[in-house]
């Protein structure tokens, strides 16, 4: 299952690699997503046909039990706050490889949902077959999944398909930002089905999707500023990445995608947990990378940015304007644009997913196929 990007060479198009190439498709992708639940410019209601035929078992489920690997895992994590600061029903994450080994409790009326770009991972497969042997009572399974034609799609009760298209490079992008997108629809579909959601939360998340596109679009125009920014880390030999609530899952992806294919070790922190262990790293030698949306956590945020500051490490802060930071000296500022708190997550990962990829061409290493890594794993 191995995908040869040389094979595809002549669909790279003005790009200089694919995960460029997909980086810059996600406004579409996104967009093509959000259409299977939502008709152009409707605020009050999801398609009819969105799910339909799966409303009586979605209907019944109690708890969420998400399993993953590697990005789509951090797609997993975001899920988990949707699912249960949106509609409070309690969701569990895990890494597939964890979970299908050590004899997991699956209560009754379970939704497993198992995200996978490829639908072939063998860690995520094989932790689904073992939760299908325990049988218990209403499980639902759902394959959240790229490839439609894929192992995880056959076994599943439900598919929700996510729209990215073909995704080349070994580093996830459009796949990831794609799947949060499902994951929020899959979410409002469950709200209204079990009525745990009021009509005036619907309508606002519903105008809020709708502008998505357009901000994933604006966000791509950050390009330049981030390439300026990456010039920072090239010869860097460690990294943090920091956010809190629904950024934590994004600076765990942020670190991830710098360290796969800069080969850059790289760490993704809750903010929170600094004085926990990473503060002692902190130096000058380590840029820490900040998601800093003015949301709910941000003041929170802000104090974590000023004790790494007070002990002479240098941020790279990507926030919003209202935030109302400037940039000083060991302050690099990107401003990214407005986005509501709930859809940030899916904003804020594009300029993770650009400086990554502009510190990785400038190491020179394969973007496309980083040593040692590949797209598909299939066997444990
Ligand atoms: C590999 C890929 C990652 C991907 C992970 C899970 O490690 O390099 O990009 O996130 O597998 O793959 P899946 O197809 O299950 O999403």
């Amino acid at each position: 299952h191995e995908i040869d990007a040389t094979q595809h060479n002549a669909d790279k198009g003005e790009f200089k690699h694919y995960m460029l190439k997909e980086i810059y498709e996600q406004p579409d992708a996104v967009a093509r997503t959000i259409e299977m639940a939502l008709d152009n410019g409707e605020t009050t209601k999801l398609r009819d046909d969105f799910l339909q035929r799966h409303e009586a078992l979605l209907s019944g489920i109690r708890h969420v039990q998400v399993i993953a690997c590697g990005t789509s895992y951090h797609a997993g994590m975001v899920a988990k706050y949707w699912f249960e600061s949106l509609i409070r029903i309690p969701c569990s994450v895990e890494v597939a490889s964890e979970f299908r080994y050590r004899n997991p409790v699956v209560v009754d009326n379970t939704l497993v949902i198992c995200i996978s770009q490829s639908g072939e991972t063998a860690d995520t497969l094989s932790a689904l077959r073992d939760i299908q042997k325990q049988t218990p009572a209403g499980l639902v399974s759902l394959a959240l999944c790229n490839v439609p034609t894929s192992s995880l799609v056959r076994e599943t009760d439900i598919f929700l398909p996510t729209l990215a298209g073909p995704e080349i490079g070994v580093a996830s992008t459009k796949a990831f930002t794609t799947q949060l997108v499902a994951l929020i629809l899959l979410i409002l579909k469950v709200g209204v089905t079990q009525k745990r959601m009021t009509d005036e939360q619907l309508n606002t998340l519903l105008s809020e999707l709708h502008q998505l596109p357009g901000q994933l679009y604006a966000s791509l125009n950050l390009d330049g500023p981030i390439k300026t920014m990456s010039e920072s880390f090239e010869d860097k030999k460690s990294c943090l990445f920091l956010g809190r609530g629904l950024q934590f899952p994004i600076a765990l992806e942020g670190a991830l995608k710098l360290k796969e294919i800069s080969y850059i070790h790289a760490e993704g922190y809750a903010a929170g947990e600094l004085k926990h262990g990473p503060l002692a790293l902190v130096d000058k030698d380590m840029p820490i990378v900040v998601l800093a949306p003015k949301d709910s956590m941000f003041d929170k945020l802000k104090a974590n940015m000023q004790e790494v500051h007070a002990r002479h490490g240098e941020l790279f802060v990507f926030a919003s304007e209202a935030s109302q930071m400037v940039a000083e000296d060991r302050l690099h500022l990107v401003y990214v644009p407005d986005v509501c708190e709930t859809l940030a997550p899916i904003v804020y990962s594009v300029p993770v997913q650009l400086l990554s990829y502009h510190v990785a061409v400038m190491r020179g290493t394969d973007v496309d196929q980083p040593r040692n890594l590949a797209k598909s794993v299939t066997v444990e």
